[in-house]
């Protein structure tokens, strides 16, 4: 079992490295699928949940190489069109095949992918996309069966802003007759970062960042070469790092304005923050302050990625902060592991109340998802004494080697596998 001992208290200094976008990153390589040459990814991170999805690839019959942080697909070869449940089970996101694959040969079979950490996790949005598009779906064994003999535009009302359900019908329409309008559609930057990658392999994509989406369909398929978005997510955590141990770090590689809530909360709480054209400095060396509360939304509000890692920097906050989670029914998992490390948190519903401690001690801690294991990770870095988190497959899914990345900012960090 992975474990990762802590040693808190330390203040951090340095200059640490984003690397590329976890959430930008799946979709691409599900859409490229669509491309029949080869695409190269650069700046692809190198995380358990990216090479769950390379399997996915290699499973359908593309071939796939990886070197460093760049993956070579060639999707040629593909001929397969179904995605077993040992698969599906890796990566509850490779539902983001379900259109990609729909779109390439006319139908596509995925285990249903059913909840996960974060509570339930619905795809009625995804379907009822697919369905508009002309698919006929149906279940069977606990798989779902897409089937279209040809997918024509129309208009797709989402009916909340949902990213995976905006990646699919983009997917499914950037091939099909006709013109696809995407109502309500979800304005992430990892969206519009999908909508450059479709449109280099010769798609007609507009309007990503705003929430309606143009899509002509067509056929298409030429090789390109795409770099990937940073992580704003992993930005956000490596400031919120900073805030909890004090220190002065620079994050560089970011794209400052895909996380400015987060750095407006930070600068609130009383950290000196400067943004730069493609780095954030943080300089956290007083006493952290409660700020207003903070209530995550789809971008461009508060992500709910942001918000375990944001509620781990405030637990020494002067007064009471109030989260309210809007977005995941089940995102507040990570709480009874703060409480463990001597946090004050209520809970009621959506929404949790953190009042600032004097200290936090070292505990013992289990990670329970991706980002609420994260939040115990900034947690300890605050906290005095050695803390030890373990269930660390959660972290690795969205992070290159966290501890090698604090620890070259001053950290210690030590991983045991
Ligand atoms: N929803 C439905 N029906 C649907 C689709 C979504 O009810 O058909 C609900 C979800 O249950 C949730 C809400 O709508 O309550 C928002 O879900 P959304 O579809 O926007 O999220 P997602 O596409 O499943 C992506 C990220 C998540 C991130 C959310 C919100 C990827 C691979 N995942 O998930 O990332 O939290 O958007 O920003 O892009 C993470 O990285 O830790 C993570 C969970």
């Amino acid at each position: 079992m992975s474990i990762l001992r802590i040693n808190g208290g330390k203040a951090l200094d340095g200059v640490i490295q984003v690397h590329g976008s976890k959430n930008s990153v799946l979709p691409i390589l599900a859409a490229s699928i669509l491309s029949q040459g080869e695409t190269v990814i650069h700046n692809c991170p190198d995380l358990t949940d990216v090479n769950a999805a390379v399997k996915i690839l290699e499973r359908l019959g593309c071939k796939v190489r990886k070197e460093q942080n760049s993956v070579w697909i060639d999707s040629k070869t593909m001929i397969k069109c179904d995605i077993p449940d040992s698969l599906m089970r890796e990566m509850r996101s490779s539902v983001i095949f379900l259109g990609a694959i729909l779109a390439r040969t006319g139908e596509a079979i995925l285990s249903l992918p059913g909840g996960c950490e974060l509570g339930p996790r619905p795809i009625d949005m995804h379907l009822s996309a697919l369905k508009a598009l002309g698919a006929e779906i149906s279940e069977q064994n606990g798989n779902i069966i897409c089937r279209a003999r040809e997918l024509k535009g129309c208009r797709i009302d989402l009916a909340t802003p949902s990213v995976g359900a905006t990646e699919n019908s983009m997917l499914a329409a950037s091939r099909c007759r006709g013109t696809t309008v995407i109502t309500n559609a979800a304005r992430e930057p990892e969206i519009w970062d999908l909508q450059r990658y479709l449109n280099k392999i010769g798609a007609r994509v507009y309007g990503a960042g705003s929430s309606i989406i143009t899509v002509e369909g067509c056929n298409f398929g030429c090789s390109a070469e795409h770099r990937i978005i940073p992580d704003r997510i992993v930005s956000s955590t490596y400031l919120c790092c900073a805030a909890s141990a004090g220190g002065r770090v620079k994050v560089t590689g970011v794209v400052p304005r895909h996380l400015q809530t987060v750095t407006d909360a930070l600068s609130a709480m009383g950290c000196t923050v400067i943004t730069g054209d493609n780095d954030i400095y943080i300089r956290a060396e007083n006493k952290l302050k409660a700020i207003r509360p903070i209530i995550t939304r789809p971008y461009p509000g508060f992500p709910t990625d942001a918000q375990p890692p944001l509620m781990a920097a405030c637990l020494k906050a002067e007064g009471t902060t109030v989260f309210v989670e809007n977005i995941f029914q089940n995102r507040y998992r990570h709480v009874s592991e703060l409480i463990r490390m001597g946090a004050d948190i209520r809970v009621e519903g959506r929404v949790a109340m953190v009042t600032g401690v004097k200290k936090l001690c070292s505990a013992p801690v289990t990670s329970t998802d991706l980002r609420g294991g994260v939040s115990l990770v900034v947690a300890a870095l605050g906290a005095e004494g050695v803390s030890e988190i373990s269930a660390l497959w959660h972290i690795d899914r969205g992070y290159e080697r966290i501890d090698k990345a604090l620890n070259s900012i001053g950290a210690e960090i030590i991983r045991t596998d």
